[in-house]
């Protein structure tokens, strides 16, 4: 069975509030269960915008581990780790820039995009075009197969398959490959050996696809085999080249979008956000003062759910008897919105006290999880430093 590795970041520039949680972190506690996860701090990357206001980076990079762990990823299961503390991701970055077309990196749409958006900033540098690319390289240097991100980030794994693929095709032919292939088949034993060189010829010859099954079969049924040597011997019969960097796939959440108190979709900067940890009160507050349908102006005005926003937290927080309750009381103007809104002020404030107990042994013990990060950083740094010894050796750099 091979690992299906995942692999995700994100930028620490800001508390996490429930947006991340619902459309991103939830997913991710749920990936950890079959999968072998790699969370990061993306800290380079919040430097690519926020390289005039670096304290902001360091304000939130062990908040955001902690609203990571308060979500209920799990250290024994997750690799959690931080960006700049695996500085492979960095020569792979540059090794990759050398055969990247400028053309690709310009029309990425987050691009242009984020430039307008963010005016204030001068973003007319090398290392903002560069980002999606650095993003590439934090995906390719764990193989990863899976990426979970939002609908905005499609792009850059589709630029980063397109990068994989051109990266093997400019260096996956390997002179020896046939050599090495041979001393593959070898390790597989005498019997296996026989039988996937006859799987092999059955496909070559006659195109047989079930061969090729058998014998992915038989390769991945085989513990001896390194994942070098099994990849040597899937690319031998497929007739391929090498597979350096595997194409990632993204893994879209279905994502159950929690709108911001103004309906807009939750961000810091619309000022509509509930952080993750917040004070109850502050919630209470938050929720009482949000605005609702329009229209209803009175108590006794009737309202309609499909144009307020506390409805959209009722679909996330709330049970199908609920929802009922605020459909037929909203119409018939039986139910007052304070009162519609309380069971959301309930169900939000009950979610985070479980996040607040799951943060308050790392608040009362810095060192723990700082421990869990220097083991995560130690875990992927080992991934990332096999890549890089293969990525070194077909670029004709390793000359020791
Ligand atoms: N670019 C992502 C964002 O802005 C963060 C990120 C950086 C990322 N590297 C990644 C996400 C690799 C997935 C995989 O949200
Ligand atoms: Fe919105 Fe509930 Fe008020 Fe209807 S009753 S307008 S759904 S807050």
């Amino acid at each position: 069975m091979t690992i299906e590795r995942v692999l995700s970041g994100m930028r620490p520039t800001g508390a996490l509030h429930l947006g991340h949680y619902h459309g991103a972190l939830k997913n991710w506690v749920r990936l950890q269960e079959d999968k072998t996860c790699f969370f990061f701090v993306a800290d380079w990357h919040a430097l690519t915008t926020h390289y005039q206001s670096p304290e902001v980076i360091q304000a939130n990079i062990w908040d955001m581990v902690i609203d990571w762990l308060a979500a209920g990823i799990d250290p024994a299961k997750s690799v959690l780790f931080i960006q700049s503390l695996v500085p492979e991701h960095a020569e792979l970055h540059l090794l990759l820039s050398m055969s990247t077309p400028l053309g690709w990196l310009e029309r990425v749409p987050t691009y242009k995009d984020q430039q307008e958006k963010l005016a204030d900033r001068d973003l007319t540098t090398y290392g903002f075009l560069g980002y999606p690319l650095l993003q590439a390289a934090d995906i390719l240097i764990y193989r990863a197969a899976w990426v979970p991100v939002g609908e905005d980030q499609v792009p850059h794994i589709e630029l980063t398959r397109e990068l994989a693929r051109r990266f093997n095709n400019l260096f996956g032919s390997d002179p020896d490959f046939e050599a090495k292939a041979l001393a593959a088949i070898r390790r597989l034993g005498n019997k296996r050996g026989t039988i996937y060189t006859d799987l092999r010829t059955r496909f070559q010859q006659q195109g047989d696809a079930q061969a090729l099954e058998q014998a992915r079969t038989l390769i991945e049924g085989t513990q001896s085999l390194s994942s070098e040597e099994r990849e040597r011997l899937l690319g031998y019969i497929a007739g391929t080249r090498r597979q350096i960097l595997t194409e990632p796939q993204a893994l879209l959440t279905e994502a159950s979008r929690l709108p911001g108190l103004d309906g807009q979709k939750m961000s810091k900067s619309y000022g509509n956000a509930i952080a993750m940890r917040e004070d109850p009160a502050s919630v209470t507050k938050k929720i009482r003062t949000m605005p609702t349908d329009p229209a209803r102006v009175r108590r006794t005005d009737p309202g309609e759910p499909d144009r307020c926003p506390v409805w959209q937290l009722h679909q996330v927080y709330s049970s199908a008897t609920q929802r009922d309750w605020v459909q037929a009381g909203c119409r018939s103007a039986g139910i007052g919105c304070l009162e519609c809104k309380q069971p959301v002020i309930d169900a939000v404030i009950a979610e985070q006290q479980v996040f607040f107990e799951r943060a308050q042994p790392y608040l009362d013990d810095p060192a723990r999880l700082k421990a869990i990060v220097a083991d995560g950083c130690d875990r992927a740094r080992a991934v990332a430093q096999e890549t890089m010894r293969e990525v070194r050796e077909v670029m004709g750099l390793s000359y020791s």
